[in-house]
């Protein structure tokens, strides 16, 4: 059961705010019965018209952030039958499904969503949400190899764009390193550790467009409050 202007707003007649009005205003019918109640409940079979015109469910709109696990695939399906990113998420009817991806190795955040102009968003080239990973390292990184993840390493077909790096801890063995980029290319920083002569032996992302795990446990999920998606719209939307 969702609420009425809920509904609506889920059916694309207009935002919640204004649909509360139509409500209040007289013009909202639930099968024949004029309503006025904005937070009556509707399962969403109803025959619900509003100025007398049928009204069509339209999807609900999902934003899930989860804290993916290594060992697990971010795609929907996997032909090897491995668990998936969805596999985590339970209790969503929406067909949703990741923004972007993670590798089966890595662990950390991941967007999951059944819209497809926020995933876009996140993902546009020209303005793609800064990603935020942690990386531990073979062997201790160089002032060389610092400045050149930094202004840009050749990773095979592609030279990276500039990225923040800092050094969280060091020793001779690993080291830990947090490293921040826009670009989302198949397995970008490992490659980038790779080019410098450090491989990655562990790598989690941390942020998204700054959202962060913040208490969320490893293999858990959550949904994305409305002040992140707007926050998120605000940063990435207007381009
Ligand atoms: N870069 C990688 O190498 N792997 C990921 O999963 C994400 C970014």
């Amino acid at each position: 059961m969702i609420r009425l202007q809920k509904f609506l707003a889920d059916a694309g007649v207009s935002s919640r705010r204004k649909c509360e009005e139509l409500i209040l205003q007289g013009r909202v019918q639930v099968d024949g019965k004029t309503v006025t109640e904005p937070g009556t409940k509707v399962e969403g079979s109803e025959y619900i018209r509003v100025d007398g015109k049928v009204v069509r469910p339209g999807r609900e709109k999902i934003y899930i952030l989860l804290n993916k696990p290594a060992g697990c695939i971010s795609s929907v399906k996997d032909q090897f039958s491995r668990k998936t990113v969805i596999d985590l998420v339970s209790g969503i009817r929406e067909r949703i499904y990741p923004v972007g991806r993670l590798d089966y190795d890595t662990s950390g955040l991941i967007i999951l969503t059944n819209d497809g102009e926020f995933a876009n968003m996140l993902m546009h080239p020209r303005h793609e949400a800064e990603k935020v990973y942690k990386a531990e390292i073979k062997g201790r990184l160089s002032a060389g190899d610092i400045g050149r993840l930094r202004s840009g390493v050749d990773i095979g077909n592609h030279i990276t764009a500039p990225a923040h790096v800092k050094v969280i801890n060091e020793s001779a063995q690993r080291s830990v390193v947090e490293i921040r980029i826009h670009e989302g290319r198949n397995r970008q920083v490992r490659k980038m550790f790779e080019a410098v002569g450090h491989p990655v032996m562990r790598l989690e992302r941390t942020a998204i467009g700054g959202i962060t795990a913040d208490g969320l446990e490893e293999g858990k999920w959550r949904h994305l409050t409305e002040e992140e998606i707007n926050m998120l719209r605000t940063k990435y939307g207007d381009f």
